[in-house]
């Protein structure tokens, strides 16, 4: 627990990546649990009419691609009294370390998953340290904690997520900001689309997000699987390599 507690009511958040999947999860739970405004970014903010009719002046759409700077430069100006922050875009390619075109995808998910996030995370610091109590939410993966085959390059990239939050933390420890890691399984989005294993819907994702919220926890494991995944890497990180190993295709 990091002694920061925030409970949705009246606060003011930022999404990347809110138009569909986890993010527009997460911004319909902020909004229904009483945010005050959610700013909804997305490469197009078409996609955020739904949201934005159903929500009306609590839903702020901002074009926003997170490799763009000028992008995250105008998100920044607009949405100025942002106190929690999630980072939740993300792109998933498949393959491993020695597939083809592995240097071109990995670019791809570190521009965005990772330098996205730290860009995003750079840019919104000190209003979040002015607007405190905040929150930076990094969205990591299970495939964060043990490396996937079948998608390692991803894996990569959200371990590296991991270790981010972990060092956002440590710089953040003594500026009232909660720095929370979470770590879903496979998620019912069209990121998992045609993975073949039982997955959990983003809106319990999104709910178990609030919840963690509120209570100040740091790491968060928001479904079925992660749940189980969370305890076993807490007591043998070495299983959950050997078990992730297995993945190979
Ligand atoms: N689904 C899972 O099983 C699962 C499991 C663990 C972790 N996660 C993580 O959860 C997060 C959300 O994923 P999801 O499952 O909701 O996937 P999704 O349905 O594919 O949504 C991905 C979101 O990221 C946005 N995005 C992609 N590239 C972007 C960029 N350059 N700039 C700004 N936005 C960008 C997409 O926008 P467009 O609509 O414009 O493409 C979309 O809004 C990701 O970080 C993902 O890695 C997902």
């Amino acid at each position: 627990m990091s002694g920061v507690q925030m409970k949705p009511v009246e606060k003011i958040a930022f999404i990347s990546g809110a138009n569909r999947g986890i993010g527009k999860a997460i911004a319909i739970a902020l909004l229904e649990n009483g945010a005050k405004k959610v700013y909804a970014g997305a490469r197009d903010v078409r996609s955020l009419h739904n949201l934005m009719s159903h929500y009306k002046d609590r839903l702020i759409p901002l074009e926003l691609d997170v490799t763009h700077d000028n992008a995250i430069a105008q998100a920044l100006n607009s949405a100025r009294d942002t106190n929690i922050l999630i980072n939740n875009a993300g792109v998933l390619q498949a393959g491993g370390f020695f597939s083809k075109d592995t240097m071109d995808t990995f670019k791809t998910q570190l521009d965005v998953n990772v330098l996205g996030l730290m860009k995003l995370s750079n840019a919104f610091v000190d209003i979040l340290k002015k607007n405190r109590p905040a929150a930076i939410i990094n969205i990591s993966s299970v495939a964060g904690l043990g490396n996937m085959p079948m998608i390692g390059t991803y894996s990569a990239t959200k371990s590296t997520v991991h270790s981010i939050t972990q060092g956002m933390r440590a710089e953040l420890a003594n500026e009232a900001v909660l720095v929370m890691g979470v770590y879903p399984g496979p998620i019912d989005t069209d990121m998992a689309k045609g993975v073949d294993i039982e997955k959990d819907s983003p809106e319990n994702v999104a709910k178990n997000i609030v919840q963690a919220l509120a209570e100040g926890k740091e790491d968060v494991f928001p479904d079925i699987m992660s749940k189980q995944v969370g305890k076993d890497y807490m007591q043998n990180p070495k299983g959950i390599e050997r078990t992730f190993g297995q993945y190979v295709t």
